[in-house]
């Protein structure tokens, strides 16, 4: 079938749908609905699909558009529910369990007939980007999935919805006086659940230090105490606030408004001069026990011949400073006795390279953006380096860029199903480095390293596997991951072979070097990034600040456009 697909923008679940389709044969386009209706309607023309289907719109789609074809709309709620604000409710009233619609688009939002709809179970703390990319994009796939089929047999009728439930599903525009936390009488769990509800976005109003920011990111902290409100401590960017029956962490802040500054930072770089020197950073342990309910971005766990260097970044992106911490719990890792080494290992995304974010509130962005690369580009080759033992970088959500090639440094790359890859860096304008002229033609051949990186399109765990970017694709829910992972990586260790395996490694690793050095690899890169970095001109700087103040595309970019329209 010929699918058109028509999204606010090409983002995590537009992507995924994508990939899913085109897995199952389908073709599809893509459209972005941006407010010029003309520009949708040409799409239309253009592409005359069978079928048009919106994973993530926040705009209506015209009349004439839903009159002449079949349009299915998803929604992030059961059967019902209605509004723009589905998650967010849901979340804050602290739900377990929930759902996603595919539903025919029709004058009045949500409230078509329902073609599929699929339940899922809410995990206890995720945000609600977390969970979107992970549950939800889940449970929306199978139900349009569903709805693909039904709408191909011919034969299937749509349920349609009683004006009843339709009238008691909507639910308005969740706003920051619902967000609003009162630190003197809210507990830590209502603190918690208004913070993942806002999480990534919008984010939850507030006051900190004598200054409104918007809050974003939310976990418990066990150990800590104070007056409800107090800043207790930092660790690694976030700072810990009282609650009045606990603690909780906030990894991030983002001043309000529309001003340049409005983006969001590790909660201490945006508070800068502001933090009294009294707050105590307080570190926490890289083997922290399971049973400790805090915040960290980096953990390291052993069983028998495996350990497990859990990481986890907000957005994926990795600053310089993240890059080190990384880069000093591989090498703690590397000095364990372990045959088998796990990156990652965790819900949600894996890496997306260098933090544009931090990069661009920098007071020299160009000389950060290559402080940056430099770190991650350290840690990339300590992996590509390690060959006393097998190394898999386990990803349970997506990876981007220099992220993919993070993941590409490691033996074996295993994506949990739904994962989706994007290796490339041409929509930053960058060439790239983390010595990916390396890693991805070594996988895929120089022609398809060639078409991936020039394509700039997303590519989906199975696809990834079918062309060797990644070796398994894992069947296992974001919360499952962990126990999958680490279940599959002891039985690797178990292998009689595992021994040939690493010696096999370490000869392939000296015949590569006595080639091409890698430090040739990343001279060449470093040269290229030199230029992008640096050299008036460069396309990155602009990019960058758009990309981190979230400027809306004003066009479908030609890449998408093209997509699936004979050439
Ligand atoms: N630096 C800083 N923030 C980043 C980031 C990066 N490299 N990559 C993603 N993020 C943030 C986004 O700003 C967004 O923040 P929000 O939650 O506050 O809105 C969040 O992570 C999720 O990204 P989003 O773009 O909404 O997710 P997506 O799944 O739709 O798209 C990507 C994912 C990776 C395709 C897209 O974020 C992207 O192109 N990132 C830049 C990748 C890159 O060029 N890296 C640098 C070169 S190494």
């Amino acid at each position: 079938m010929h699918i058109l697909l028509v999204a606010s923008a090409f983002n995590s679940l537009t992507q995924r749908v994508l990939t899913e389709l085109q897995d199952r044969g389908h073709t599809a386009g893509v459209v972005l609905a941006l407010g010029d209706d003309e520009a949708l309607r040409e799409a239309v023309r253009q592409h005359a699909p069978a079928l048009i289907v919106a994973p993530m719109l926040t705009t209506a789609i015209p009349e004439d558009i839903w009159r002449a074809h079949t349009c299915l709309i998803v929604h992030p709620g059961p059967p019902g529910d209605r509004g723009p604000s589905s998650l967010d409710w849901t979340l804050q009233a602290g739900a377990e369990s929930w759902g996603v619609t595919v539903l025919e688009a029709v004058a009045e939002m949500d409230a078509g007939d329902v073609w599929a709809w699929s339940p899922l179970k809410v995990p206890p703390l995720a945000g609600k980007s977390d969970l979107y990319r992970g549950e939800v994009a889940d449970a929306a796939v199978d139900a349009v999935l569903q709805a693909v089929e039904r709408f191909g047999s011919g034969r299937y009728k749509p349920k349609r919805q009683k004006a009843a439930d339709l009238a008691a599903g909507w639910r308005p525009f969740l706003k920051q006086a619902q967000r609003r936390i009162d630190w003197a009488t809210d507990s830590t769990d209502t603190v918690l659940r208004q913070l993942r509800a806002a999480d990534s976005q919008p984010g939850v109003l507030d006051e900190l230090l004598g200054a409104p920011w918007h809050l974003h990111g939310g976990h418990p902290e066990d150990e800590l105490r104070g007056a409800p409100g107090e800043l207790l401590a930092t660790r690694d960017g976030a700072i810990c606030r009282a609650t009045v029956d606990g603690a909780v962490w906030i990894a991030q802040l983002r001043p309000p408004g529309l001003c340049a500054s409005s983006f969001k930072l590790p909660a201490t770089e945006a508070l800068g001069a502001r933090l009294p020197d009294s707050v105590p950073e307080v570190p926490a342990p890289l083997d922290l026990p399971a049973s400790r309910r805090t915040w960290r971005e980096i953990r390291y766990s052993e069983r028998g011949p495996v350990g497990v260097l859990n990481f986890s970044f907000a957005g994926g992106a990795m600053s310089t400073a993240q890059c080190r911490r990384l880069l000093d719990a591989y090498r703690f890792a590397c000095a364990r006795p372990t045959s088998v080494l796990v990156l990652g290992g965790l819900r949600d995304f894996f890496s997306n390279g260098i933090h544009l974010n931090v990069i661009e509130a920098a007071a020299d962005p160009a000389e950060e953006s290559w402080a940056n690369i430099y770190a991650m580009n350290d840690l990339v080759e300590a992996v590509l380096t390690t060959t006393d033992r097998l190394t898999v970088a386990a990803l349970g959500g997506n990876a981007a860029a220099g992220g993919v090639m993070l993941a590409l440094a490691a033996d074996e790359v295993w994506c949990r199903d739904g994962v989706v890859l994007n290796p490339h860096y041409r929509l930053m304008g960058l060439h790239g480095s983390e010595y990916w002229t390396y890693s991805l033609p070594r996988r895929v051949g120089v022609e398809e390293a060639e078409r991936l990186t020039q394509s700039a399109l997303p590519v989906s765990a199975k696809r990834a596997v079918a062309l060797g970017l990644a070796q398994r694709v894992l069947q296992a829910a974001p919360e499952e991951l962990g126990d999958e992972v680490e279940r599959l990586a002891a039985q690797l260790a178990a292998l009689p072979d595992l021994a040939a395996r690493i010696a096999q490694k370490q000869e392939a690793r000296a015949r590569d070097e006595a080639i091409k050095p890698l430090q040739a690899y990343r001279d060449e890169e470093l040269a290229h990034m030199r230029r992008n970095f640096f050299e008036a001109g460069e396309p990155y700087p602009a990019l960058r600040s758009a990309f981190v103040r979230k400027h809306k595309a004003l066009h479908t970019p030609p890449h998408l456009a093209a997509l699936g329209l004979p050439r």
